[in-house]
C-alpha cells in the first residue's frame, strides 16, 4: 500500500527524522466538537455511530478539518471485542458502556471464543476501508484495540468501575478463571489488530487504560505478559514496512523498561511522569508518546503553549538532545467539555516549537 503524503507519524514511530514533531490527540473525535453532536443526533447513538462505516468515516475526518494533525485515528471503541463475544454492549446516558452479560466464572470463561473479524466485527474493517479511500493518503490512519487486561476490566465489571472489586477478586481467588479470560482476549486482540492492518490501518495502538489500577506484580502478572504476547506475536510486516505498535497505557511509569522490551514500536505514557524520564529509561529502544495532561486544555492558550514546549524539550533533554522519536500526544484522551479552539493552540504549537 502507498505510503502517506504525511508520514511524519510513520517515521516518529519508527525513530527516524522528521521536520516536525508529529502530533494527534486521543479521543480527537468526540462530543466536543458542534459537528460531531450534530452527526451523532441524526445517527441516535455513539453504537449507531460506530456501526455505520460511512458515519464512523465522517467523525474520523471531522477533527482533520479544523486542525492540522498528522494522523486520524479509527472512530469505534474497545469494547467492540466483547461485544462481538456475545456480551451485549450497550450504553446508558450518564453512566458510560454496560454490558447485558459478564463473565463471572470459570464456565463464563471457557464459553468465550474469538469472534469472526469479518462476520462479527466487518463493520470495523468496513470503517478502515472506508476512511482509508476519504484520506486519500493526506494522512495515516490508526487502528486500535483494547488490550486484554483492560477488555476483562468491563467483561467481568459489567461496565464501568471505581474500585475494580469483582476482577480483583477474580485476580486473587480465581486467577486461573481470568487468565483463561486474559488468553482468549489476547487471541481476539491479535486478530482484530491484524484484521485492521489488513483492511488499511497503517499503525495500531493498544489502551491499557487500566493497567495501573494493579500493583506492580499484579501488573507482571495479569497486563504485561499479554501486551507482550501482542507485541511478539502479532504480524505486522518487516522493516520500511512494518506497521508500528504503539502500546498506551495509563499508569504505566513504573513499567516503562519492560515495555520498551516487549518489542512494540512505541509505548505511550500518561502525564505522571516527565517524558525525559520516560526517555531516559527506555534507552532509544521504543518510539515515546505523550504526554500532556489532558486538563491542560482547561488552560489558556498562553499555558497551553508554554506546557507544550515544556513537554517537547523535556523529551530532547531525556533523548540526548534530539527531539527523534516523540510523538506528541496527551496522557489520556479529550473530555466533551473542552474548547476546539485550545485544540488548535495545541496542535500549532507542537508544530511551531518543534520544527528542525
Ligand atoms: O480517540 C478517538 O477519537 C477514537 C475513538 C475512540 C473512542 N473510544 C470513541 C468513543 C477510542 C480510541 C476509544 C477507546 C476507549 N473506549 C477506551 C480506551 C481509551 C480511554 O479513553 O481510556 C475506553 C476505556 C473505552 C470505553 C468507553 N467507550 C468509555 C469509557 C466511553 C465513554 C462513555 C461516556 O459516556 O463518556 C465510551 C464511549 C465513547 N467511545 C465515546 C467516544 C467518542 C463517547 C460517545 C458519545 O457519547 O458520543
Amino acid at each position: 500500500m502507498t505510503a502517506p503524503k504525511n508520514d511524519r507519524l510513520l517515521r516518529a514511530l519508527k525513530r527516524q527524522p522528521v521536520d516536525r514533531t508529529p502530533v494527534w490527540l486521543m479521543r480527537q473525535a468526540g462530543r466536543y466538537l458542534p459537528e460531531y453532536r450534530a452527526t451523532r443526533s441524526q445517527a441516535g447513538s455513539f453504537l449507531a455511530m460506530a456501526k455505520n462505516p460511512e458515519i464512523a468515516c465522517e467523525v474520523t475526518l471531522q477533527p482533520l478539518r479544523r486542525f492540522d494533525l498528522d494522523a486520524a485515528i479509527l472512530f469505534s471503541d474497545i469494547l467492540t471485542i466483547p461485544d462481538a463475544m456475545g456480551l451485549e454492549l450497550y450504553f446508558v446516558e450518564g453512566e458510560g458502556p454496560k454490558f447485558k452479560h459478564t463473565v463471572r466464572s470459570a464456565a463464563d470463561a471457557e464459553r468465550l471464543q474469538v469472534p469472526d473479524m469479518q462476520q462479527d466485527l466487518g463493520y470495523v474493517m468496513e470503517a478502515v476501508r472506508v476512511i482509508r479511500r476519504e484520506l486519500d493518503g493526506k494522512v495515516p490512519l490508526i487502528g486500535f484495540s483494547g488490550s486484554p487486561w483492560t477488555l476483562a476490566c468491563y467483561m467481568v465489571e459489567g461496565g464501568g468501575s471505581k474500585d475494580f472489586a469483582r476482577i480483583k477478586a477474580m485476580a486473587l481467588n480465581d486467577p486461573q478463571t481470568l487468565h483463561t479470560l486474559l488468553s482468549v482476549n489476547t487471541d481476539a486482540v491479535i486478530a482484530y489488530l491484524a484484521a485492521q492492518r489488513q483492511a488499511g490501518a497503517q499503525a495500531l495502538q493498544v489502551f491499557d487504560t487500566w493497567g495501573g489500577v494493579l500493583s506492580p506484580a499484579m501488573y507482571r502478572e495479569f497486563s504485561l505478559p499479554y501486551l507482550t504476547r501482542i507485541a511478539r506475536e502479532l504480524e505486522r510486516g518487516e522493516g520500511e514496512e512494518r506497521t508500528p505498535l504503539i502500546l498506551f497505557g495509563k499508569g504505566n511509569a513504573i513499567h516503562l523498561q519492560a515495555l520498551a522490551d516487549s518489542g512494540a514500536e512505541a509505548v505511550g505514557v500518561d502525564w505522571l511522569i516527565e517524558l525525559s524520564d520516560a526517555a531516559r529509561q527506555t534507552g532509544g529502544k521504543v518510539a515515546l508518546q505523550g504526554n500532556l495532561d489532558p486538563a491542560t486544555l482547561y488552560g489558556s492558550p498562553q499555558a497551553i503553549r508554554e506546557q507544550v514546549r515544556r513537554a517537547l524539550d523535556s523529551y530532547a533533554e531525556g533523548n540526548g538532545g534530539s527531539r527523534e522519536g516523540h510523538v506528541f500526544n496527551l496522557g489520556h484522551g479529550m473530555s466533551p467539555d473542552m474548547n476546539p479552539d485550545h485544540v488548535g493552540v495545541l496542535v500549532d504549537a507542537v508544530h511551531e516549537f518543534s520544527r528542525r
